[in-house]
Protein backbone atom coordinates (compact mmCIF):
# COMPACT_ATOMS: atom_id res chain seq x y z
CA UNK A 1 0.00 0.00 0.00
CA UNK A 2 1.61 3.28 -0.49
CA UNK A 3 1.01 5.73 1.98
CA UNK A 4 3.31 8.52 0.44
CA UNK A 5 -0.36 10.98 0.25
CA UNK A 6 -2.24 10.27 3.22
CA UNK A 7 -1.98 12.16 6.11
CA UNK A 8 -2.34 9.91 9.60
CA UNK A 9 -5.49 11.55 11.50
CA UNK A 10 -3.98 12.28 14.24
CA UNK A 11 -1.50 14.44 12.95
CA UNK A 12 -3.74 15.89 10.58
CA UNK A 13 -5.62 17.40 13.28
CA UNK A 14 -8.67 17.40 14.59
CA UNK A 15 -11.05 16.36 11.80
CA UNK A 16 -8.97 14.71 9.57
CA UNK A 17 -7.79 17.67 7.49
CA UNK A 18 -4.42 18.98 6.91
CA UNK A 19 -2.42 20.78 9.90
CA UNK A 20 -2.66 24.28 8.28
CA UNK A 21 -6.50 24.28 8.30
CA UNK A 22 -6.92 23.41 11.58
CA UNK A 23 -3.99 26.73 13.01
CA UNK A 24 -5.78 29.01 11.18
CA UNK A 25 -9.40 27.92 12.10
CA UNK A 26 -8.50 28.13 15.73
CA UNK A 27 -6.46 30.91 15.57
CA UNK A 28 -9.66 32.40 14.11
CA UNK A 29 -11.69 31.04 16.19
CA UNK A 30 -9.98 32.75 19.20
CA UNK A 31 -9.50 35.97 17.66
CA UNK A 32 -13.31 35.61 17.54
CA UNK A 33 -14.48 34.79 20.41
CA UNK A 34 -11.78 37.03 22.30
CA UNK A 35 -8.96 34.81 22.84
CA UNK A 36 -5.92 36.27 24.71
CA UNK A 37 -3.28 34.19 23.79
CA UNK A 38 -2.27 31.48 21.25
CA UNK A 39 -1.44 28.33 22.94
CA UNK A 40 0.58 27.25 19.95
CA UNK A 41 2.79 29.57 20.96
CA UNK A 42 3.41 27.94 24.11
CA UNK A 43 7.03 25.63 24.14
CA UNK A 44 6.55 21.96 24.59
CA UNK A 45 8.53 22.18 27.79
CA UNK A 46 6.27 24.54 29.45
CA UNK A 47 3.16 22.74 28.36
CA UNK A 48 2.57 21.23 31.54
CA UNK A 49 2.23 23.98 33.57
CA UNK A 50 -0.27 25.78 31.22
CA UNK A 51 -3.52 26.39 33.93
CA UNK A 52 -6.99 25.60 32.58
CA UNK A 53 -8.95 28.42 31.46
CA UNK A 54 -10.61 30.28 33.70
CA UNK A 55 -14.17 31.54 33.43
CA UNK A 56 -14.45 35.00 34.25
CA UNK A 57 -17.69 35.48 33.24
CA UNK A 58 -19.21 35.12 29.99
CA UNK A 59 -19.48 31.15 30.24
CA UNK A 60 -21.60 29.93 27.74
CA UNK A 61 -24.38 26.51 28.24
CA UNK A 62 -25.95 24.89 28.82
CA UNK A 63 -23.23 22.45 27.05
CA UNK A 64 -24.74 19.37 26.67
CA UNK A 65 -22.61 16.23 25.80
CA UNK A 66 -22.96 12.82 25.94
CA UNK A 67 -19.98 11.51 27.68
CA UNK A 68 -19.11 7.53 27.95
CA UNK A 69 -23.02 6.92 27.51
CA UNK A 70 -24.03 9.37 30.05
CA UNK A 71 -25.90 12.89 29.60
CA UNK A 72 -23.98 15.65 31.17
CA UNK A 73 -24.23 19.55 30.94
CA UNK A 74 -21.87 22.51 31.63
CA UNK A 75 -21.36 26.17 31.30
CA UNK A 76 -18.09 26.36 29.21
CA UNK A 77 -15.86 29.72 28.87
CA UNK A 78 -16.14 30.49 24.80
CA UNK A 79 -11.87 29.98 25.31
CA UNK A 80 -12.18 26.61 27.00
CA UNK A 81 -10.47 23.82 24.99
CA UNK A 82 -13.07 20.29 25.14
CA UNK A 83 -9.79 18.55 26.44
CA UNK A 84 -10.01 21.65 29.71
CA UNK A 85 -13.87 20.92 29.81
CA UNK A 86 -13.07 17.46 30.35
CA UNK A 87 -10.81 17.08 33.14
CA UNK A 88 -11.85 20.42 34.64
CA UNK A 89 -15.58 20.69 34.03
CA UNK A 90 -16.44 17.33 34.40
CA UNK A 91 -13.24 15.65 36.53
CA UNK A 92 -12.45 13.22 33.55
CA UNK A 93 -8.65 13.67 34.43
CA UNK A 94 -7.99 10.19 32.76
CA UNK A 95 -7.82 12.38 29.10
CA UNK A 96 -4.25 13.99 29.32
CA UNK A 97 -2.77 17.18 28.52
CA UNK A 98 0.62 16.43 27.46
CA UNK A 99 1.64 19.26 25.15
CA UNK A 100 -1.45 21.21 24.75
CA UNK A 101 -0.78 22.49 21.15
CA UNK A 102 -1.62 19.17 18.90
CA UNK A 103 1.77 17.31 18.72
CA UNK A 104 1.84 14.52 21.33
CA UNK A 105 -1.52 13.30 21.04
CA UNK A 106 -1.59 12.46 24.53
CA UNK A 107 -5.73 14.22 24.34
CA UNK A 108 -6.60 12.08 21.57
CA UNK A 109 -10.88 11.01 22.00
CA UNK A 110 -13.30 9.88 20.55
CA UNK A 111 -16.00 12.06 19.21
CA UNK A 112 -18.84 10.62 17.68
CA UNK A 113 -16.64 8.20 16.70
CA UNK A 114 -14.14 9.96 15.28
CA UNK A 115 -10.59 10.26 17.16
CA UNK A 116 -9.35 14.06 17.70
CA UNK A 117 -7.06 16.27 19.32
CA UNK A 118 -9.18 17.80 22.61
CA UNK A 119 -6.72 20.19 22.89
CA UNK A 120 -6.97 21.77 19.58
CA UNK A 121 -11.16 22.16 19.96
CA UNK A 122 -12.87 24.58 21.47
CA UNK A 123 -15.94 22.62 24.01
CA UNK A 124 -18.22 25.27 22.88
CA UNK A 125 -18.34 23.71 19.10
CA UNK A 126 -19.16 20.14 20.45
CA UNK A 127 -23.14 20.64 21.75
CA UNK A 128 -24.63 17.39 21.54
CA UNK A 129 -21.69 15.64 21.18
CA UNK A 130 -21.11 11.94 21.47
CA UNK A 131 -17.55 11.71 23.48
CA UNK A 132 -15.95 8.23 24.73
CA UNK A 133 -12.82 8.79 26.43
CA UNK A 134 -10.58 6.30 28.38
CA UNK A 135 -12.58 6.58 31.45
CA UNK A 136 -15.30 4.60 29.32
CA UNK A 137 -14.03 1.96 28.00
CA UNK A 138 -13.57 -0.37 31.18
CA UNK A 139 -17.39 -2.17 31.47
CA UNK A 140 -18.56 -4.16 34.06
CA UNK A 141 -15.28 -4.46 35.57
CA UNK A 142 -13.56 -5.52 32.63
CA UNK A 143 -10.86 -3.82 30.66
CA UNK A 144 -11.73 -3.10 27.47
CA UNK A 145 -9.91 -5.76 24.74
CA UNK A 146 -7.67 -3.43 23.80
CA UNK A 147 -6.55 -2.12 27.11
CA UNK A 148 -6.07 -5.87 27.72
CA UNK A 149 -3.54 -6.02 24.84
CA UNK A 150 -1.70 -3.15 25.60
CA UNK A 151 -0.93 -5.00 29.16
CA UNK A 152 -0.30 -8.28 28.01
CA UNK A 153 2.48 -6.32 25.35
CA UNK A 154 3.69 -4.01 28.04
CA UNK A 155 2.66 -0.87 25.87
CA UNK A 156 3.42 1.01 27.85
CA UNK A 157 5.98 2.51 30.53
CA UNK A 158 5.31 5.39 32.24
CA UNK A 159 1.86 5.48 31.19
CA UNK A 160 1.30 8.91 30.19
CA UNK A 161 0.61 8.93 26.74
CA UNK A 162 -1.55 5.58 27.24
CA UNK A 163 -4.63 6.80 27.36
CA UNK A 164 -4.04 8.72 23.94
CA UNK A 165 -2.27 5.81 22.40
CA UNK A 166 -5.37 3.40 22.91
CA UNK A 167 -8.41 6.22 22.25
CA UNK A 168 -6.49 6.78 19.30
CA UNK A 169 -5.91 2.88 18.50
CA UNK A 170 -9.41 2.44 19.03
CA UNK A 171 -10.14 4.62 15.85
CA UNK A 172 -7.19 3.07 14.30
CA UNK A 173 -9.29 -0.49 14.14
CA UNK A 174 -12.29 1.39 13.52
CA UNK A 175 -11.26 3.05 10.27
CA UNK A 176 -9.77 -0.47 9.24
CA UNK A 177 -6.36 0.88 9.46
CA UNK A 178 -4.68 -1.83 11.48
CA UNK A 179 -3.91 -4.12 8.41
CA UNK A 180 -0.86 -4.74 9.61
CA UNK A 181 2.27 -2.84 11.68
CA UNK A 182 3.74 -0.82 8.75
CA UNK A 183 0.28 0.62 8.46
CA UNK A 184 -0.35 0.42 12.42
CA UNK A 185 2.94 2.58 13.07
CA UNK A 186 1.59 5.05 9.95
CA UNK A 187 -2.01 6.06 11.21
CA UNK A 188 -0.87 5.91 14.64
CA UNK A 189 1.92 8.53 14.12
CA UNK A 190 0.48 11.16 15.51
CA UNK A 191 0.80 9.94 19.23
CA UNK A 192 4.13 10.55 20.68
CA UNK A 193 5.41 7.65 23.20
CA UNK A 194 8.83 9.81 25.02
CA UNK A 195 9.70 6.41 26.70
CA UNK A 196 9.22 3.97 23.30
CA UNK A 197 6.82 1.57 23.79
CA UNK A 198 6.41 1.75 20.22
CA UNK A 199 7.11 -1.96 19.54
CA UNK A 200 4.19 -3.34 22.38
CA UNK A 201 1.65 -0.87 21.18
CA UNK A 202 1.72 -1.94 17.76
CA UNK A 203 1.82 -5.06 18.82
CA UNK A 204 -1.72 -4.55 20.93
CA UNK A 205 -3.57 -2.74 18.46
CA UNK A 206 -2.47 -5.59 15.76
CA UNK A 207 -3.89 -8.06 18.33
CA UNK A 208 -6.72 -6.05 19.19
CA UNK A 209 -7.71 -5.90 15.40
CA UNK A 210 -7.45 -9.23 15.13
CA UNK A 211 -10.09 -9.90 17.87
CA UNK A 212 -12.69 -7.58 17.07
FE1 LIG B 1 -3.24 17.58 22.64
FE2 LIG B 1 -0.61 17.08 22.92
S1 LIG B 1 -2.08 17.58 24.47
S2 LIG B 1 -1.85 16.90 21.14
FE1 LIG C 1 5.66 6.77 28.57
FE2 LIG C 1 4.13 6.70 26.49
S1 LIG C 1 4.34 5.18 28.02
S2 LIG C 1 5.30 8.36 27.16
Amino acid sequence: MNNQHQTPPSEAGIDGHPPASISISRRTVLQLTGGVMSLSAVPPAEAQSIPPTVMTGGAVGPLRLVVNGMARELQVDPRQSLLDALRESLGLTGTKKGCNQGACGACTILVNGRRILSCLTLASMHDGAEIETIEGLEKNGELHPLQEAFVEHEGLQCGFCTPGQIMSGLGCIAEGHAGSPDEIRFWMSGNICRCGAYPGIVAAIADAAGRS
